[in-house]
């Protein structure tokens, strides 16, 4: 595979105190330190962020949030802008994550998230994924509206930028995945999308797969899925299965 593999660690509202992030993270530092292969994008909670990305001085890791207001400030109570997730150390954000949109994040909300992260020069990562799979392939067309959505507001000559994680929403939070094959398949039809509607550039949009990815499953999907990379939930908080992760990563050939 061309380039690194790139993943997401995203820590969800894990761990409960800053001790134990701190823990966490030296811990995740140590295992990507050995891993030239993967580039590692940490997003844990914004609460933690500043104090983990302004005292880290290697060179492997980048860090992200797992979600942000689109507005630059104002009466937003309990929102965080884009500005101070850069502030704060973010070259990236997750935007439309299926735990956002189902506490009520619409499909133009996510549009004007990405949007606005990329104004402020943060990746934005468009996290897409139907909620259930019911016969008929009706899972194509809801993938579709929801890029033709979340890339609304995204010029061209901006879409190289912009960082697609497919997560099956019914897949989140398990041991096992989607099968390679499917995703494989996915991966063309969300690939066929961008280039309809942006052309050839579209095919510089790097397309990530989340979901229940595990050390036991993570080379398939490499090998077969047809992704550059993977958004990790559940087993990035966990030191050791995450460290086997990584280290599966790096030992592909
Ligand atoms: P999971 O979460 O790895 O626990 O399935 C992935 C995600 O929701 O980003």
């Amino acid at each position: 595979m061309a380039g690194k593999t790139i993943v997401v660690a995203n820590w969800k509202m894990k761990p409960a105190t800053f001790r134990d992030a701190k823990k966490l993270f030296d811990a995740t530092k140590k295992v990507a330190e050995k891993c030239p292969k993967v580039s590692l994008i940490v997003a844990p909670p914004s609460l933690y962020l500043h104090e983990i990305a302004s005292k880290y001085r290697g060179k492997r890791i980048s860090f992200g949030v797992q979600n942000a207001h689109a507005e630059l400030s104002g009466a937003f109570t309990g929102e965080i802008s884009l500005a101070q997730a850069k502030d704060a150390g973010a070259q990236y954000a997750l935007v439309g994550h299926s735990e956002r949109r189902a506490a009520g994040e619409t499909n133009e909300e996510t549009g004007k998230k990405v949007a606005a992260a990329l104004a402020q020069k943060i990746t934005p990562i468009l996290c897409i994924g139907e909620r259930e799979r019911v016969s008929g392939g009706e899972h194509f067309s809801i993938i579709a509206e929801q890029l033709r959505a979340g890339l609304a507001d995204v010029l061209p000559a901006k879409i190289s930028k912009v960082i697609v994680g497919y997560e099956p929403v019914w897949a989140i939070g398990g041991e096992t995945t989607m099968s390679p094959r499917e995703m494989h398949s996915m991966s063309i039809f969300i690939r066929k999308t961008i280039v309809g509607i942006y052309g050839d550039i579209g095919h510089s949009t790097k397309i990530l797969y989340g979901a229940s990815v595990g050390e036991k499953n993570v080379l398939a999907m490499l090998r077969e899925g047809n992704v550059r990379g993977f958004i990790v939930g559940h087993v990035s908080t966990d030191p050791e299965r995450f460290a086997t992760l990584l280290k599966v990563i790096q030992n592909e050939d």
